[in-house]
C-alpha cells in the first residue's frame, strides 16, 4: 500500500502538470519585469564544425500515413554505419530551427510561446564521415560541432541505464527552464517536457521513414547524463533516445 508520505509527494508533483493559468501574473514574470531576454541558441566556442549533407528531401522509404502506423519502440538494432545524409535527414526533422532572435525560436518542434527550451546533442556511435563523440547541433548554422569532450561508448551506456545497446546515434536533449520560465514562470514547467515529447515523437516518425528504429528513454542516469555532457544546474537533460538499423 502507498504511504500517505509518498501520496503527498505524488501530490505535490501532480501540480507540474496542471499549473494554474488563471495564478500566473504576467507582470510579474521576469519579461513583465522588463529582465532581459534570454538566449534560446547555445553556442559553443571551442569545437570542428561538421557540415550536414543537404540533399535530403527524397529519403523518406514510406508515406506519413505508413510511418505514423508502422513505428514501434525498438530496442535491437543491426550493425552497418548510418549514412551522412540519414544522420542530416534526422538532425533537420528533429532539430531545424527557420528564425529566431533574443527570447524567441521557430523551427520544426512546437515550442510553448516559442521559448525554445530544448538543446539537442548527439553521440555518434557509428556514422559514415564522424568519429565517434559528442556532438552538439547549431541551431543558428543548422550544423554540428564536435565537443572538445572525453567519451566512450562504455560511459555513454553507464549515463543511458545501459540502454546504448548497439545504436548507431543516441540523441541527448537537455532543457534550460529559464528560457520559458522567464515569458511564463511555474506554467513552464509542463511546456518544456511536452517540447522534448514533440521533438522525440518528430525523432521516431524521421527514424521510421528512414526504416531505421529508435526508443525514447527517460530512465536514465540524471547525474551520470549530465557529467557526460559537461553540463547541469541551468542546462541539464530531459530526454534521451536512441536511434538504429532494423
Ligand atoms: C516518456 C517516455 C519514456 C520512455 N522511457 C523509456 C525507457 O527509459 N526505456 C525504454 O526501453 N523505453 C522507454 N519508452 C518507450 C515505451 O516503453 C514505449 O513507447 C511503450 O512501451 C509503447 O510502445 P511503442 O512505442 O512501440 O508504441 C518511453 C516512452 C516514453 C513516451
Amino acid at each position: 500500500m502507498k504511504s500517505k508520505e509518498e501520496d503527498e509527494r505524488n501530490q505535490v508533483y501532480r501540480e507540474t502538470l496542471r499549473p494554474n493559468w488563471q495564478k500566473l501574473d504576467y507582470d510579474k514574470t521576469d519579461r513583465g519585469r522588463k529582465m532581459p531576454k534570454p538566449l534560446v541558441c547555445k553556442q559553443y566556442l571551442d569545437g570542428e564544425i561538421f557540415d550536414l549533407e543537404t540533399d535530403i528531401r527524397n529519403l523518406s522509404v514510406k508515406t506519413l500515413y505508413e510511418v505514423v502506423h508502422s513505428r514501434r519502440s525498438l530496442r535491437k538494432y543491426n550493425s552497418g554505419s548510418m549514412t551522412k545524409q540519414e544522420l542530416a535527414y534526422i538532425a533537420n526533422l528533429t532539430c531545424e530551427t527557420i528564425n529566431f532572435g533574443p527570447g524567441y525560436a521557430f523551427g520544426v518542434i512546437p515550442s510553448g510561446g516559442a521559448t525554445s527550451s530544448l538543446e539537442t546533442y548527439f553521440y555518434l556511435h557509428d556514422v559514415e564521415g564522424f568519429d565517434q563523440g559528442i556532438y552538439h547541433y547549431m541551431k543558428r548554422e543548422n550544423k554540428l560541432m564536435k565537443l572538445p569532450i572525453k567519451v566512450t561508448s562504455d560511459l555513454v551506456n553507464k549515463a543511458m541505464s545501459n540502454q546504448l545497446r548497439n545504436a548507431q546515434i543516441v540523441v541527448f536533449w537537455t532543457a534550460t527552464p529559464y528560457r520559458t520560465e522567464y515569458k511564463y514562470s511555474f506554467t513552464a514547467h509542463k511546456m518544456i517536457a511536452m517540447e522534448a515529447g514533440h521533438a522525440c515523437q518528430n525523432l521516431y516518425l524521421a527514424s521510421e521513414s528512414l526504416d531505421y528504429g529508435a526508443v525514447a528513454i527517460a530512465a536514465y542516469n540524471q547525474e551520470l547524463s549530465d557529467q557526460l555532457l559537461e553540463i547541469g544546474g541551468e542546462e541539464f537533460v530531459i530526454y534521451i533516445a536512441t536511434v538504429g538499423r532494423k
